[in-house]
């Protein structure tokens, strides 16, 4: 199946236009599968939680509509990150596929001031058994747990989708890590540009990339720009656990050995 990563450079809080530009440039390129940032409509460096509830929208608002014609049209599954409004406030990711929405991840571990705009997520790490293959979600700062890419193996996963508005230059290098020691592919999806709000200044790296379970790096985009560039996997590579006659590497964790 073919992946796409789509790096995308949001206007903060122009989300027609962000969600536009996100379909321009998934037009562009044909894939089963797309991958684009972490909030990639409304942007990332909210003032308050006030700008946040403003800009956050239910499972099934505009971005949501947008997204499923664009699933519909070319029959093709999409994960994006954005401002969920619940009960609650989510940093969240929503998976659409050709017949419209099919499940939800919540971002678990929120970055710096994130922590006092969004809910930590509820959800868990979702792994979706989809035709093109079982896919996991987390996002962003996720990357430093490792628990949230193991969690996802144990699942099942094939392919970690991972939204991502990345700050640290630490991410893309760590996660050849993520994918090694789990043995599945990654497909994180980062934005660029920069955000100058409130007396924040935040500069987004880029360098969105799909990264095999025997951590090559098949694609990594630059760090300025926005791109899309979609890479074939052959996603049952990631069902093979076993590194040598002795050695599976999920069996052979030593959970009584771990606390
Ligand atoms: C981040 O989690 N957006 C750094």
């Amino acid at each position: 199946m073919h992946v796409a990563v789509v790096q995308t450079d949001p206007k903060f809080g122009e989300v027609t236009a962000n969600v536009h530009a996100a379909v321009n440039l998934m037009q562009s390129a044909r894939a089963d599968f797309y991958v684009l940032p972490e909030l990639f409509n409304t942007g990332y460096n909210f003032a308050d939680s006030d700008e946040v509830a403003r800009l956050a929208e239910g499972v099934t608002g505009f971005t949501y509509h947008v997204i499923a014609e664009f699933a519909r049209c070319h029959a093709c599954y999409v994960v994006y990150g954005f401002a969920e409004r619940a009960e609650k406030i989510y940093n969240s990711a929503a998976l659409i596929g050709p017949t419209g929405h099919i499940g939800l991840y919540r971002k678990v571990h929120l970055f710096d001031r994130e922590n006092t705009l969004f809910e930590p997520g509820n959800l868990g790490f979702p792994v979706f058994n989809l035709p093109i293959g079982n896919i996991g979600i987390m996002i962003c700062f996720d990357w430093l747990y490792p628990e949230s890419a193991r969690t996802l193996a144990l699942k099942g996963a094939q392919l970690i989708a991972h939204p991502s508005n990345l700050v640290m230059p630490y991410c893309p290098d760590a996660m050849v890590t993520r994918c090694l020691e789990n043995r599945v592919f990654a497909a994180t999806a980062d934005r660029v540009g920069e955000e100058s709000r409130e007396g924040v200044h935040l500069h987004f790296i880029g360098q969105s990339e799909i990264v095999s379970p025997s951590g090559e790096i098949l694609v990594r985009l630059g760090g300025e720009g926005e791109e899309i560039r979609v890479v074939e996997v052959e996603l049952s590579l990631a069902n093979i656990k076993r590194l040598n006659k002795h050695n599976d590497l999920l069996k052979g964790r030593r959970e009584d050995q771990y606390r």
